[in-house]
């Protein structure tokens, strides 16, 4: 089994590097129109982009997302210069799901990241689908205290399971497991998807049972579908036919409006420039978070995995000061700077 998961996890990162429309390039940020200001009336050098999450503070509202850990070296590797990258720049990071380290203890050390990122908010990660699989509460704490972790993210995968050739797939009563589990345990809880977005459903029933967090994660990124399409004759047709099902992440965003005072949303799912973080902020996400465009950079440096954070950071700041936005607290307010 550890070794199935094991091989799982690289055959993924095989995909990922070597199918360029893996990335859809479907997300709909560009239909979103920004209203430029001539006169911002600031002073581009004292624009403060910085924010906190779950308590601490990072340099801009960003997450480097979920994706990978285990026995491999090359693993290994890209969770290494991810967080000395993320330490480097003060930004998030969320480490990938960490099943495989609770049948393979060689697994563990790529997740312990405390060491090269003291400072900055760490996350752990499951499958929130284990939790009808073995998985509970002695297991997300095991997940988080053996990596000096702020949160845990649960993630919710049904498209990626149902064409996974050996996916698991009994998400009954899910929702209810989540919230059993939040009260339980002293950390949060954050549940993210993996691509194909949040409905106001899906988002209701988790802040009913307490979560505070949500990654809505939507379509026009990565595409899971497409990817287990590759792993397996079987569901290669299945898996092509929903590689650009869901909904995007603005949609997500747009269509769960009313929960952005009461839950802290992140923006992710093809996210892929400090422009459409922004826009993500107007649009009520409190950070943004993206994932493939880290990884073939974190097989390289952290070097290359700064200049990746710098960019979005550039652009970030540079549409702050192009619509008189002098902190993250006025951008969020500025919800006038949307062309409806
Ligand atoms: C190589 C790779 C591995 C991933 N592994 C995980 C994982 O273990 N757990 C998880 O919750 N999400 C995982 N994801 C999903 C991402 O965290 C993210 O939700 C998704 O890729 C959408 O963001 P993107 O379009 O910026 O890549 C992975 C993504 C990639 C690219």
């Amino acid at each position: 089994m550890d070794e199935q998961i094991n091989n799982r996890k690289t055959e993924h990162i095989n995909i990922v590097l070597n199918d360029s429309d893996v990335d859809r390039h479907q997300s709909d940020y560009d239909s979103i129109r920004l209203i430029h200001r001539a006169l911002p009336q600031l002073d581009l050098d004292q624009i403060d982009p910085s924010t906190t999450f779950l308590g601490k503070k990072i340099s801009f509202p960003f997450l480097i997302s979920s994706m990978t850990g285990g026995e491999d070296a090359l693993v290994q590797r890209i969770n290494r210069n991810l967080a000395i990258a993320a330490e480097e720049c003060q930004v998030a990071l969320a480490v990938g799901s960490q099943r495989v380290m609770f049948s393979n203890p060689k697994a563990v050390s790529s997740f312990q990241l405390r060491n090269l990122a003291p400072t900055i908010p760490i996350c752990g990660n499951i499958g929130a689908v284990q939790l009808n699989y073995g998985f509970g509460a002695k297991e997300c704490k095991e997940a988080v205290e053996m990596i000096g972790a702020d949160g845990l993210f649960l993630h919710l995968n049904p498209l990626q399971e149902a064409v996974q050739p050996e996916g698991d797939t009994n998400f009954s009563n899910i929702s209810e497991k989540i919230g059993t589990l939040q009260k339980e345990l002293p950390f949060p809880i954050l549940v993210k998807e993996v691509g194909t977005g949040m409905s106001p459903a899906d988002v209701s029933l988790l802040y009913n049972e307490g979560i505070k967090y949500i990654d809505v994660s939507g379509r026009g990124g990565t595409s899971w579908s497409r990817i287990e399409s590759f792993r397996g004759k079987k569901n290669r047709s299945l898996g092509i036919a929903f590689q650009d099902w869901g909904l995007t992440t603005a949609e997500s965003l747009r269509l769960n409006s009313h929960f952005s005072e009461k839950i802290n949303f992140i923006a992710g799912g093809g996210l892929r420039s400090g422009i459409e973080l922004a826009k993500s902020v107007l649009l009520g996400a409190k950070i943004g978070s993206s994932a493939l465009p880290f990884l073939k950079a974190a097989t390289e440096s952290a070097e290359s995995v700064i200049e990746v954070i710098n960019q979005f950071k550039r652009e970030f700041v540079t549409t702050m000061f192009l619509l008189g936005a002098e902190n993250v607290e006025a951008l969020e307010k500025n919800r006038n700077s949307l062309m409806l």
